[in-house]
Order: structure tokens, then C-alpha cells, then sequence
């Protein structure tokens, strides 16, 4: 009885836990406007109206991003296959790992952190921003900082093609976003991009 009591408490935790991960949308892999186009628009943009970004273009931006597109590889390349990036996403009310593989978000902390972020006049009004982190027990920093850029082009893309505003930053507060997203020694931000809608 005790045994079973003792079972239905831990079910109903972990029930509790994967309630916090949000299950994302299949992505849409067909759309858009060409790249061509996408790259004419492709821009920086600092200024957004803060809203909230649907079910959808989330899914869909996060996938352009760093998804897989093959069975074990990337919209993103790597040196050497190493994959060692991995997405971060911050809302006003939480941060989620963004595990690729399982197209789910996997809350990692509750609350704002995002002041760790720096830049508030830009971060504050996006509807999200993207944490490029480096696994370096993977690959180098070096070559971790040119993956982040290919990432980043992907999302400014997405974002052209979408009518959304985006832009790399590389001013954000290292140590206090790793603190904050509850990182590893061995993990390392190397970029951050907000992702917002246009005024
Ligand atoms: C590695 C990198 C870091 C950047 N960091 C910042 C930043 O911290 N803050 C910012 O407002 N813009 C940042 N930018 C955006 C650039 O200022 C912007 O790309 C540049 O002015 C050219 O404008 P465009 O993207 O519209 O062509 C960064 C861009 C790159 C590639």
C-alpha cells in the first residue's frame, strides 16, 4: 500500500515535470518566400511590438534554425558532424532547451532572466530570444562561434522570409546568461538573437 502510494507521488512529479515542456508543432518545411528573396530582406532589425509568437512560427523558426533536416543532421553545419550547438529559449516567464531531436521544449528555469541578456531596450519587447550554446566537450570555441553564425543566418532568413525582426547580438552577460540558464563549465553562450514582430 505504502509501495503504491509512494508510486503514485513520483508518477504524478514526473506527470508535473513534462507538463512544464511544451510539445511543439510539426514543422512546415514547405513556404516562405524564396531565398533569394529572403536574402534581399535579410537585415537587423532593434524595435519590436512585444506579442506573443504562435504555436506555429515558433516551431517553424526554431526548426530553420538549428532542426534536423536528415534523420541525424542539421539545418545548420558543423565541423566534423560535431553538432555542438544547441538552442536556449527565453520568454518573459521562462527559459527551454530546445531538444531538436524530440521537436519539444524542455523548460529549464521558471521566471525572467532577461536581464541576463543585456540589452534590455532590444530584448525586453521580442517575443523570445534564442541562447546559442556551445557544448565544448564536442568541439572547439573556434569553431563553435562560426556553427552560432550559421545559425544566426538561418534565423535572420526565417525571419526575413516571415516578416519578423531579428538581430545577432554578441553584447550579452556571459557568466550571469550561463548562471541563469543553469549551464555547464564545459557549455559556453556564443550568441544570442532576439526574434520579435515588426512596429
Ligand atoms: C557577431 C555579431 C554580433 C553582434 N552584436 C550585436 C549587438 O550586441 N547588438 C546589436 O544591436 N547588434 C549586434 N550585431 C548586429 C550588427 O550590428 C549588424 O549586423 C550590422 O550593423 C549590420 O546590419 P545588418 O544586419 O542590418 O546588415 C551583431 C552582429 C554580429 C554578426
Amino acid at each position: 500500500m505504502k509501495k503504491n502510494l509512494v508510486l503514485c507521488i513520483m508518477l504524478g512529479f514526473a506527470v508535473v515535470l513534462q507538463a512544464q515542456d511544451i510539445k511543439l508543432n510539426a514543422p512546415e518545411k514547405r513556404g516562405g518566400k524564396t531565398v533569394l528573396e529572403a536574402l534581399n530582406e535579410r537585415h537587423s532589425e532593434r524595435a519590436f511590438v512585444k506579442k506573443t509568437m504562435p504555436a506555429q512560427t515558433l516551431s517553424n523558426l526554431l526548426w530553420a534554425a538549428n532542426g534536423f533536416n536528415r534523420d541525424d543532421k542539421r539545418t545548420a553545419p558543423t565541423a566534423m558532424n560535431r553538432q555542438e550547438m544547441e538552442l536556449y529559449v527565453v520568454f518573459d516567464n521562462a527559459a527551454y532547451f530546445y531538444d531538436a531531436k524530440k521537436n519539444v521544449l524542455q523548460r529549464v528555469v521558471d521566471g525572467d532572466v532577461r536581464n541576463a541578456l543585456g540589452q534590455p531596450n532590444i530584448t525586453n519587447n521580442a517575443a523570445l530570444s534564442i541562447v546559442m550554446v556551445a557544448d565544448l566537450n564536442k568541439s572547439a570555441i573556434e569553431h563553435a562561434r562560426i556553427s552560432a553564425g550559421f545559425i544566426s543566418q538561418n534565423i535572420y532568413l526565417y525571419a526575413a522570409s516571415e516578416g519578423l525582426g531579428t538581430v545577432a547580438r554578441g553584447s550579452f552577460k556571459g557568466d550571469e546568461l550561463a548562471k541563469a540558464l543553469r549551464l555547464s563549465e564545459k557549455q559556453a553562450v556564443i550568441l544570442v538573437q532576439p526574434v520579435g514582430f515588426l512596429k
